[in-house]
């Protein structure tokens, strides 16, 4: 059984206090116990919203780390520092990093390993372009940042990991990819897992859908047999839209 994992992903939005007043608007709802619910918030957020998630279900993820444990890496952040904050999650290799940061397969890999070798789980991102994807290759394309990003990791370290298929072109495009398409592509990437390692795996490992997912797209993604959660960016800013999209 996969229990389905709902993230936000807050991006380079919220102060501290609107934070906070985000978190505690999410967190007085009754939210489904059958999802795991995570928010990724800016690293200067991260240390209080920790205290203010205590007690709850609800887990806090990072939105990028380096992937040593410390040294000359003037505006970096360590896997030891989110460690000590009591972060579950970084994303890994979320599109806008890799597009806008240089971000490349190999740090990503880098990234992956170190996160794991801290006990922090990798969210891992992965999806094609819009003109990937119109020239048909969009299957190469994730397979390739699949097998570049898992280069080297042990199957014992898979069932931490959540792979988050993100088509670029319906992030923050309102266009979302259908939900066979979406799904597709999540089948696809199990069977690359699954070619990788092993039909344990293939079957275990969550695969989330991202972009453009919102309260009247959820149901029907998340009905989906091959999509385990979704991680939401513009809609998981708003607390009755996230809250929705929760509780599906
Ligand atoms: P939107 O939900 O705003 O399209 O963003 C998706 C995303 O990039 C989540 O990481």
């Amino acid at each position: 059984m996969r229990i389905p994992i709902i993230a936000g992903n807050w991006k380079m939005n919220n102060t501290i206090s609107e934070s906070i007043d985000l978190v505690e608007k999410i967190k007085s709802r009754n939210l489904n116990n059958m999802v795991e619910v995570v928010v990724a918030v800016p690293f200067t957020s991260l240390y209080e919203i920790k205290k203010h998630l205590e007690g709850t279900s609800i887990k806090l993820a990072a939105q990028n780390m380096h992937w040593e444990d410390k040294g000359a890496f003037t505006g970096e952040i360590s896997p030891l520092m989110l460690k000590e904050i009591g972060v579950d999650y970084c994303i890994i290799g979320h599109s806008e990093r890799r597009q806008y940061f240089n971000e490349t397969d190999e740090t990503v890999n880098m990234k992956i390993k170190s996160a794991l070798k801290h006990n922090i789980k990798p969210i891992v991102c992965i999806g094609e372009t819009l003109k990937e994807r119109e020239e048909n290759i969009q299957e190469d394309i994730v397979k390739n940042q699949i097998i570049k990003a898992f280069e080297g990791i042990d199957k014992i370290y898979i069932k931490d990991i959540v792979i988050a298929y993100e088509p670029i072109w319906a992030i923050g495009t309102g266009k979302t990819a259908t939900s066979e398409e979406a799904n597709k592509m999540c089948g696809f990437i199990r069977n690359v897992i699954g070619n990788m390692y092993d039909e344990e795996l293939k079957n275990n490992i969550r695969i989330q859908y991202g972009g453009s997912v919102k309260p009247n797209n959820i149901k029907e993604l998340m009905e989906k047999e091959e999509i385990d959660g979704a991680l939401v960016g513009g809609a998981s800013l708003i607390a009755e839209d996230f809250i929705d999209i929760v509780n599906y």
